[in-house]
């Protein structure tokens, strides 16, 4: 090989990440990746900044509780930082097996699966259980982290309009009965807010010989009894085969969890890349997310707030004109509609001391541009006043 040659040739794809224009736009207005100086319970501060946030998923608002931070710290002394491994080898502690009956007993479900991202468990549920050969029908609107699983899985991807079980069995309907197929959604829709036709999607995949998987990550600690999530709240726990979730949001956390049968957790155990290949829950983590995790069965008054919070904050969108796109959940949208008006609209929320996440397309549907807020428990009456006046501001700048 001629190093001379080698080292005039054009690196190409150094060229397209120097030339990209979405990421040009991102550093030019910089919306993302803002790093706070310090935080403290629904307050961070930003260039000596204090702004109320509202777009953290802290739903019940547990990330300061004293149980959660004296967990976090015994876990530490008691296990050390890392596992440094994979779960098959020789990541596997006996906290990841405790908090994995507990999950597992706590949903209604034999078996659960704990993992180090809310991500890795909700794509392994997806990519573990489809292969090629296989038809995957999802909704148009599912998580990320749900696309990633598919792509992985080789399974041909069919898409079906968001939350439309009509649109479901359509598509359905051109199947051989012979192929296996799985029906894919979100319980809750973490942009929308929107919760899943889901006892529908049921009845159509049991029709229709379909193994069903749901990512409950907003349903999990919010909805149902006691927040056992949305197949509790519709009463379809044994009708839904895999009850993916993440720590990050109700449970002030990182990681996340795939539940089912027994077999079937054996079979992720098995097949699963992102279980196999990736190391175990940190201790630090899962000591937190249990420590939640037994806040939320212990201490209703979290849940109860949140409700409470989320009827409020709802209240006062919808009080100033704005539209929440139907959402009934704690994940609050506000649909401003193209993507300059968005931009305008957060930065004026930004001047006003409210932290808000701006969501364009592609990431939601064309014409959905918004901003994205979710209610927590620990929102107080003060910090509504000053999300209705900065709301109010904003609203008159667009
Ligand atoms: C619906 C949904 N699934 C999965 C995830 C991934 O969870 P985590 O952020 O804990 O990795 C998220 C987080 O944004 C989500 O909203």
């Amino acid at each position: 090989m001629s190093v001379a040659k080698a080292e005039t040739a054009e690196n190409l794809i150094a060229r397209r990440c120097r030339d990209d224009f979405v990421t040009q736009m991102r550093l030019q207005y910089n919306p993302y990746y803002l790093a706070f100086e310090k935080q403290k319970g629904t307050r961070v501060w930003l260039d000596g900044q204090e702004m109320v946030m509202i777009s953290s998923n802290e739903y019940l608002g547990l990330g300061e509780h004293p149980k959660v931070i004296e967990a976090g710290k015994k876990a530490l002394e008691e296990w050390g930082s890392s596992t440094t491994g994979a779960r098959p080898s020789n990541g596997s502690r006996a906290y990841h097996v405790e908090l994995e009956e507990m999950i597992a007993d706590f949903l209604g479900k034999d078996a659960c699966h704990v993992s180090a991202a809310g991500y890795l468990s909700c794509m392994s549920s997806v990519a573990s259980f489809a292969q090629r050969g296989d038809v995957i029908f999802a909704d148009k609107n599912v998580h990320s982290s749900l696309v990633s699983g598919m792509k992985l899985s080789d399974a041909r991807i069919e898409r079906f309009s968001h939350g439309n079980p009509k649109d479901l069995e359509d598509i359905l309907s051109y199947e051989k009965p012979e192929t296996a197929k799985m029906i894919l959604f979100d319980g809750v829709y973490s942009m929308e807010g929107h919760i899943a036709p889901a006892q529908e999607f049921v009845q159509i995949g049991k029709a229709n010989g379909c193994f069903l998987v749901m990512d409950d990550a907003h349903g999990f600690g919010v909805l149902g009894d006691g927040g056992r999530g949305t197949a509790n709240y519709f009463g379809i726990t044994d009708d839904i085969d895999i009850i993916s979730g993440s720590f990050s949001k109700s449970l002030s956390s990182t990681g996340g969890f795939v539940a089912g049968d027994q077999d079937l957790i054996d079979y992720l155990r098995t097949h699963s890349k992102q279980t196999i290949f990736s190391a175990a829950l940190s201790p630090s983590q899962a000591a937190c997310a249990r420590a939640s995790f037994e806040i939320l069965q212990t201490e209703p008054e979290h849940l109860e707030k949140l409700w409470i919070n989320t009827r409020r904050m709802k209240a006062i969108f919808e009080g100033l004109g704005l539209d929440t796109w139907g959402s009934n959940t704690p994940a609050l949208p506000v649909v401003i509609g193209n993507k300059e008006q968005a931009y305008v609209f957060w930065k004026a929320l930004l001047e006003k001391g409210v932290f808000t996440v701006i969501s364009t397309s592609p990431s939601v549907p064309p014409g959905k541009d918004l901003i994205r807020t979710a209610a927590s428990s620990r929102h107080s009456e003060e910090d509504f006043a000053i999300i209705e006046e900065a709301f109010a501001y904003a609203a008159k700048q667009i």
